[in-house]
């Protein structure tokens, strides 16, 4: 192996594999960074001349890909040839939760971890160094390691160049809309491994910008397991702040002001306070849906039945927010027209998996009301596979009720209708004339603000009917 990196390889292009590699591209010219997908519509996008039709967004991305594309940086499905070439293979393929076999519902489903390691060991030469980037359920190093090194001496393989593989867990951290610059400045980087040479190389690739200190390096399952238990911890946090937010409104107090005063508090700290409809997005619920299977299957109930309760709890918001617009558009929204803006699972992406979008959007067309869904970046296709239901189409025939359909526009989202819902906290929505849109709504006409993004105080001016997640307006009065 070579005393330095020079050719990596990622396998996959997602929503972790782009921006980590496009950064490692931008912080380490010397390196050849390439970023391989099966999936070939996405890799023809990453290579799109118009830098908008990058298949993901976030912020600061595009500018890095004009500067590294096509010198240090190429997106490609040439899979074979840039593993044969890599000293290094990341793997960043998609570890969702299984739909169904044993552990469904909560394991993860391993079976594009295990071809892409297939791959790596028919195609590679040499010593490589397989790291581990997708988050996993513990021990999957050892499976990877498995499937290498089962390789080694098969005969069908060239074995001028006797492939030797070591394994590492780097898991990344870096949270959607924030991507660019949480890779830029990472908390810390965690190498987890037993080859001390092969974790001084990937070290080596983050002193190029990243401190020392901030470098942790651990044995692989330590590494495996922070990844699972710090999205765990955050989940947490959002579930415990959800829960104070119902008491809060059954209270008279004022979730902000408790968010607030809570998180000045050093020991508890200001971030992840928010109250909202729940958390979203590829991670929290997979990764602790994956923990209460590891617990379970080391027969650890009482501690599996702990962490469960932070998903149900997620879940229960949901439902909880729909229960509280039906109630207050008088207990039926048939026919009625609900503004919905936003459906990403947070502001800054397009990403929409596990959105808590979708089930209060499910919710409430299964309650016969027509919603116009407006969101800056998520396109009417993903709504569409996400509700499970196309645009215009009725989700009770009979009874000729419950629909969707797409706006470009807040104000044609919110023409004519009943009630604005806002479900994701985009910058935008901060700043709506509500005088404006008032007058083209029907009477009473309501706004429900389940991220406190939007200023209350305007709409309610504007003659709006107002509810926050975790205030009681009635009780305040
Ligand atoms: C998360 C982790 O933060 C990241 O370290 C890991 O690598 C991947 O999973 P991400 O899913 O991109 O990142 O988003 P994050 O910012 O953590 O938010 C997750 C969900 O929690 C979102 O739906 C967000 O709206 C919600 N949330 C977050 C709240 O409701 N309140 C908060 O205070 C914070
Ligand atoms: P993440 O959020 O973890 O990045 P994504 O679903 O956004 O997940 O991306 C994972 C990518 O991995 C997808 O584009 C998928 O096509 C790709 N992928 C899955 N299996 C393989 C494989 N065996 N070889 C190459 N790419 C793969």
């Amino acid at each position: 192996m070579s005393k330095s990196i020079l050719n990596i390889c990622c396998i996959g292009a997602g929503y972790v594999g782009g921006p980590t590699m496009t950064v490692i591209a931008d912080k380490c010219p010397n390196i050849k960074v390439n970023v391989v997908d099966i999936n070939s519509e996405r890799i023809k996008k990453w290579n799109d001349k118009d830098l908008s039709k990058l298949p993901i967004y976030e912020p600061g991305l595009k500018e890095i890909i004009e500067r590294c594309r096509n010198k240090n940086l190429f997106f490609s499905t040439e899979i074979q040839k840039h593993i044969s070439n890599a000293d290094m293979i990341f793997i960043s393929v998609n570890t969702p939760t299984k739909t169904k076999g044993i552990g469904a519902g909560q394991a993860s489903d391993l079976k594009w971890v295990e071809a892409s390691s297939r791959e790596i060991a028919k195609y590679s030469k040499g010593k490589t160094i397989v790291v581990e980037k997708s988050t996993l359920p513990v021990r999957t190093a050892r499976t990877i390691k498995e499937i290498l090194e089962a390789s080694v001496s098969k005969d069908d393989y060239d074995s001028s160049n006797a492939k030797e593989f070591s394994v590492l867990s780097n898991p990344e951290f870096l949270s959607e809309g924030n991507a660019v610059n949480d890779l830029e400045n990472p908390d810390r980087v965690l190498i987890g491994g037993e080859d001390k040479e092969a974790i001084s190389l990937l070290r080596e690739i983050y002193l190029n910008w990243v401190k020392e200190e901030k470098i942790i390096t651990t044995d692989l399952w330590s590494s495996e397991l922070s990844k699972l238990v710090a999205n765990a911890f955050l989940a947490q946090r959002v579930s415990s702040i959800n829960t104070v937010s119902s008491l809060c409104e059954a209270t008279g107090a004022d979730i902000k002001n408790v968010s607030l005063a809570i998180g000045t508090d050093k020991r508890i700290g200001p971030l992840f306070l928010n109250a909202g409809p729940g958390f979203g997005g590829s991670c929290f619920k997979k990764d602790i849906s994956n923990l209460v299977y590891i617990y379970n299957h080391y027969g650890l109930k009482e501690e599996a039945e702990y962490w469960q309760k932070v998903i149900d709890i997620n879940y229960w918001q949901q439902n909880r927010i729909t229960e509280i617009i039906l109630k207050n558009l008088f207990g039926t929204i048939t026919d009625k027209k609900i503004s919905i803006l936003g459906f990403s699972f947070k502001a800054n992406t397009n990403d929409t998996r596990e959105s808590p979008a979708i089930r209060i959007c499910k919710n409430l067309i299964e309650e016969g009301g027509n919603l116009s869904i407006y969101d800056p970046q998520v396109k009417a296709e993903a709504i569409e596979f996400n509700l499970n239901l196309a645009e215009h189409e009725l989700f009770d025939t009979e009874a000729k009720v419950g629909s969707w359909q797409f706006s470009n526009t807040i104000i044609e989202s919110t023409k004519n209708a009943d009630a604005v819902v806002v479900m994701t906290e985009w910058e935008e929505f901060k700043y709506i004339n509500w005088n404006e849109i008032i007058k083209m709504m029907r009477k009473p006409p309501w706004l429900f603000d389940t991220r406190s993004i939007t200023n209350i105080k305007k709409a309610k001016e504007a003659g709006m009917k107002t509810w926050r997640l975790g205030f009681n307006e009635k009780i305040n009065q």
